[in-house]
This record gives C-alpha cells, structure tokens and sequence, in this order.
C-alpha cells in the first residue's frame, strides 16, 4: 500500500486529508490534541478502527505536550480533560471510546506503580503506536478469514469505505476484499458511492484502483438494481458498533442495502475488530446515532444543489438487525450475530 492513513511521528500526527481525495494527496500533521480533536470532527481521519488509533494518539500527543510545555503541574487534570475533548468528536463508533479506555489503564497502571510522568508519558505513546499496529494486524487476519466466504469469480458490493482509510491499515470489509483478491477471487467490486459524504466514490473507489482491484462505481440507488438482476454475489461491509445481539450500525444507506440483500438471497457480512462490538449495549435501538451538519446535505462538495432553507434530515449512521446479518467476521472467526456474546465472551 503506497499511503499511510495516520503515523506517529516527532512533529505530532501525521494523516492523510481523507476530505481532500481523490482530489490531491495531502498529509496534514496535528501537534496537539485539539488539533487531532478537530481533525476527527471534520472527518479528516474517519473510519471506526482509524478514529480509535487517532483518539489514542490524540491522548499520547495531548500528554507529551503538557510535559513538554508546562512540566508535570496538572497532569492529571489535562489527562482528563484529553479523554473528555476526544470523547466528545464523534459518538457512534465505539472504537473511539474503547481505545480512550485503553488509554486510562495505561495511565493508571503507570501511575498505580508511581513512575515519573515522562515515563507514563512514554508508556501513553507506545500504547497508542501499539493500537495502531495491532489494528493493522487484526485487519490482516480477519481478510484471511474472511476470505474464506467469498466465491470464485465473486462480484462484491460494499457500501462507504471500511477500507486502508478507515483503519490504520488493509482495511476491514476491504480487508476481506483485498485478502479475496489475492487469492484471485474478485471479479469485480462494485462502490455504492454513498452520499452525502461520498466515502465510496471518493475513498472507496481510489484506494482499490490504487491496488489495482477491479473496481466500479454506483449511485447509492443503483444497489437494488445490480442486485435485483444478479449482479452481486456477495455484500460485505464495515461497522462503527455492534450491539450484543449483532444489531449493526455502520453507514448510512447500510441497512437499505441489507433488505435488499435479504429480499433476492444474497449473503449480506460484516467484516469488523472485536474493539467495534459494544456488549454493554443489548441491542442496535441503544447505539447513538450522529446528527450531522445540514450542510453536507445541501451541497456537493461546496457546490449547493437544493434550496437553502429546506429542512434536512442528516443521521451519519443507520442500524441493521441482526437477522438481517449473515456474518459477522471478526479477528477470532466468523459469527451469525446471535453466536456473538455467548462465543466472543467465553474467549
Ligand atoms: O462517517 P464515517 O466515514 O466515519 O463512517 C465510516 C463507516 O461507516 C465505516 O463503514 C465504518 O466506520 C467501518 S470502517 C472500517
């Protein structure tokens, strides 16, 4: 893969403008956890896995300036006060919250043990570089296994982008994609280009051309078409929570196209990390779904292509039922939604 979503470097946190592709290529650099606050708001870096290690970076970089700037005085109130600025960016993807958790048994066990704060500080940065190589790795292995599912000559639709972008790496319903089409099985992909923010055919379909993955691009409502006429053998997406029961919120325009999965018989996957299931949730009705700006309804990529002061409805996310669900593939297998709990909690 030629481009790198989000790195750790000296300067601070390094990622790629996800609001500027296909367009230009540019890395932006946030040197303080307002700005990587910021930069996950305004969807800079988007994508459940990838705002999680973002979040967990925000933390370390947020800390590392503190003692760099002002030295050791309010240390833990700043700690806080991080995890409270990241904490409230975006509210769906639960990965965000569950690396921020993450980041609070690190800086409690260092301060539990009574190290000097530019060794906790230390401990906060290996901790979040940790997060980010672990979500490529999991990545990795859940292609692999999610391969598995996917037919000779398969034509697969995905909706948004779970791709390289939306994680550190590879890519989750990507992930499986890439795996598949290493192993020589993909006909063709086709992009549901998912409005109103376009991350299938801004993202979506720029990083599978950039990999040379057979790809094609749809409006969101040529789904059923290409379904309803066969052209689709498999549908494999991402997710920003999984409750308990496998109720799934992912993208916008996802649970349309699992109906229309279900209707003509073709297998509908989720291809997700452990970290994006939320048992403590019982099912989908309790997951928050975020409200967006009206903006991004109204207008194209700036340009306005509806009356200005028409009422708008904006959620980012939507929610499948699990019954609706075929799969679930996860990093330690493949379950039917109701498998979750009882087979993910007794590992
Ligand atoms: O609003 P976004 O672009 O952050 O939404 C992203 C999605 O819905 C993805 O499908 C999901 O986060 C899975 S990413 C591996």
């Amino acid at each position: 893969m030629s481009f790198e979503t989000i790195a750790w470097q000296d300067e601070g946190v390094v990622m790629i403008d996800q609001t500027r592709l296909p367009l230009e290529e540019v890395y932006v650099t946030c040197r303080n956890a307002e700005e990587v606050a910021r930069a996950i708001r305004t969807m800079v870096i988007r994508g459940a896995p990838a705002i999680g290690v973002a979040a967990a970076m925000g933390v370390a970089l947020g800390m590392k300036r503190q003692l760099d700037e002002v030295g050791e005085a309010g240390l833990s109130d700043r700690f806080e006060a991080v995890c409270r600025l990241l904490a409230a960016t975006r509210p769906t993807a639960v990965n965000l919250f569950w690396a921020l958790d993450r980041m609070r048994q690190v800086w409690s066990q260092a301060n539990g043990r009574g190290l000097p704060a530019a060794e906790a500080v230390k401990l906060l940065v290996a901790a979040a570089v940790k997060i980010r190589e672990q979500d490529i790795e999991t990545n990795r292995r859940l292609g692999a296994l999610g391969a598995a599912v996917v037919p000779e000559k398969a034509r697969v639709l995905t909706h948004c982008n779970a791709g390289a972008l939306a994680c550190a790496g590879y890519g989750t319903a990507l992930g499986v994609i890439r795996a598949a089409h290493e192993q020589g099985k993909i006909r063709e992909v086709l992009a549901d280009e998912t409005r109103p923010l376009l991350q299938g055919a801004r993202l979506t379909a720029w990083e599978l051309q950039r990999d040379q993955i057979p790809v094609t691009l749809i409006t969101d409502n040529m789904a059923a078409h290409f379904i309803a006429a066969g052209a689709v053998d498999l549908v494999v997406v991402g997710a920003d929570r999984i409750a308990a029961n496998g109720d799934t919120a992912n993208k916008i325009g996802t649970l349309g196209v699992a109906i229309i999965a279900r209707e003509f018989q073709v297998p509908f996957y989720v291809a997700a990390p452990c970290s994006t299931i939320d048992f403590s949730l019982a099912n989908g009705g309790e997951i928050p779904i975020e409200e967006r700006d009206r903006e991004e309804v109204v207008a194209i990529r700036g340009q306005v292509v509806a009356p200005a002061e028409v009422a708008v409805y904006n959620p980012a996310f939507d929610v499948t039922p699990a019954a609706f669900i075929t799969g679930i593939i996860t990093e330690k297998g493949i379950f039917k939604p109701e498998e979750l709990l009882p087979r993910l909690c007794r590992n």
